[in-house]
């Protein structure tokens, strides 16, 4: 990419979370759409099959955003909507869809940046084991590379997989996405194979010389401790590795750090999935860029006793606590002088900066995009206005932080906030909202931009030195 080019600035959707459409067209079925439907999905019991209407309002969403002053859009693709199945027959409806979407981001000029993968594997593909399955890994190859035939003219800033830490975190360690399991032994294999599949999609990329650029999307945490001792270092350490080293090295390198596997090694995690020529696709798979999903510290202090155990605050309510003990590593932490959203999410934007410096120092100069930035809240809309001073408050402090850290020479090549517009929370459901763009569930044809729709007009001119 040209160094040239404008910095993106634009706000994301996920597929599941926005689309709806449940069985539009040749869909075929994720494993959310399966376990909305069922009675494991008892927190916060709604489903996505409706969702923000995305998939029949796209235009008018897209529209907003660029009267909204900004000038990209990041969104994923639906595996099942493009190979329903999984592997096998290609849906001539899905693309056709996809291609609608882009060419309405051409058409108001609006920059798309399209991620392949966010959360939502296709059943059958669970039904042989998930991403348990090495194989899994190979069909991900496959989908990825229909995507870069079917889309390369349009997309120049691709991205493989949507945060494979906090995913198969949930999804086998809290045990609060499908497939509800809590097994670190489980997780670390789920985990490998994504980072795999991703590498694969990337040399696909290369092979077929596609055009653009092409990264991953990590939520890593800027790690911070109360106390400044040798076990508390060591705990910091240790949540480094957890949930930063264990993605962005093999994205960005091609291997994993020594440090990571000793401490596997002692947590008795059994790593025969590695194979013989793995190294080798890691690294001819690596990164151009790295997508960073950026919303709050991880504050860690040593681990005590007791087993691991992950907790995620699901409901908002204030007896749902998010607790962290990871048996032999760390324990989450938490400091009482931060603000927090009712999901006891911090407020604190200078973390934003902490990390960008800590990647640059780790990886060098490799290009970042913020993919994701935001706060969900219980917005009210009133007399056809949502008033939410707490977004505002939180997105300005965090793109002050991120301006600085690019003024300084850091190489930042856009940000996104979360979300578009209001969607579904994975668990969470309709009440936490994050959007720019209030939606009305009961009838989707009613969306009202919001208080900090206006305020990231202005702020986008006022970063980019424009007459207010
Ligand atoms: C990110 C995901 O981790 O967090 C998004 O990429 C998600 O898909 C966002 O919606 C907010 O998460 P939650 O659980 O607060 O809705």
């Amino acid at each position: 990419m040209e160094l040239k080019e404008p910095f993106l600035w634009g706000s994301a959707t996920a597929a599941y979370q926005c689309e709806g459409g449940y069985r539009e067209d040749d869909k075929g079925e994720s494993i959310w759409d399966v376990f909305c439907h069922s009675e494991k999905n008892n927190i916060n019991a709604v489903t996505g099959d409706v969702a923000s209407d995305h998939y029949h309002r796209y235009e008018e969403d897209i529209r907003m955003l660029k009267e909204g002053g900004q000038n990209a859009y990041r969104f994923s693709l639906a595996w099942t909507r493009i190979i329903p199945k999984g592997t096998g027959k290609i849906s001539q409806a899905g693309i056709a869809f996809y291609k609608r979407v882009l060419a309405a981001c051409k058409k108001y000029g609006v920059t798309p940046l399209v991620t392949i993968y966010h959360y939502d594997l296709p059943q059958p593909l669970m039904e042989i084991g998930g991403w348990e399955n090495r194989e899994v890994a190979e069909a991900f190859a496959d989908y990825a590379q229909v995507c870069f035939e079917a889309f390369g003219d349009e997309v120049r800033h691709w991205v493989t997989i949507n945060e494979p830490d906090y995913d198969t975190m949930c999804a086998y360690a809290v045990g609060n996405y499908p497939p509800n399991v809590t097994d670190m032994n489980r997780r670390a294999k789920a985990l490998y194979h994504m980072l795999l599949a991703s590498a694969k999609a990337v040399s696909r990329f290369r092979k077929l010389q596609a055009k653009g650029m092409i990264g991953l999307v990590h939520a890593p945490y800027p790690i911070a401790t109360l106390q400044d001792d040798l076990a508390y270092r060591e705990a910091a350490k240790n949540a480094d590795l957890f949930y930063n080293r264990c993605i962005a090295d093999p994205t960005i390198t091609g291997w994993f750090c020594d440090d990571l596997f000793v401490k596997l090694k002692e947590s008795n995690i059994d790593l025969s999935f590695i194979k013989e020529g793995d190294k080798q696709c890691f690294m001819e798979g690596t990164v151009d860029f790295l997508g960073l999903n950026v919303y709050e510290r991880a504050v860690v202090k040593p681990y005590t006793s007791g087993e691991t155990c992950l907790k995620i605050n699901n409901t908002g309510k204030s007896k749902d606590k998010t607790s962290i003990i990871v048996k032999g590593w760390f324990e989450l932490d938490k400091d009482s002088e931060v603000k927090r959203n009712p999901w006891g999410m911090e407020v604190y934007p200078k973390c934003i900066y902490d990390l960008l410096y800590m990647m640059k120092e780790r990886y060098g100069d490799i290009p970042f995009i913020i993919t994701e930035n935001g706060i969900g809240y219980y917005d009210k809309l009133e007399n056809g206005q949502v008033h939410d001073p707490y977004r505002i408050e939180y997105l300005d402090g965090f793109i002050d932080w991120m301006w600085k850290a690019k003024e300084e020479g850091i190489d930042v090549r856009g940000y996104f906030v979360w979300s578009t517009m209001d969607l579904y929370s994975w668990i969470n459901g309709y009440e936490k909202r994050y959007g720019l763009v209030y939606v009305d569930y009961e009838d989707h044809e009613k969306r009202y931009p919001k208080d900090s729709y206006y305020w990231y007009q202005k702020k986008i001119d006022e970063k980019e030195g424009k007459e207010l």
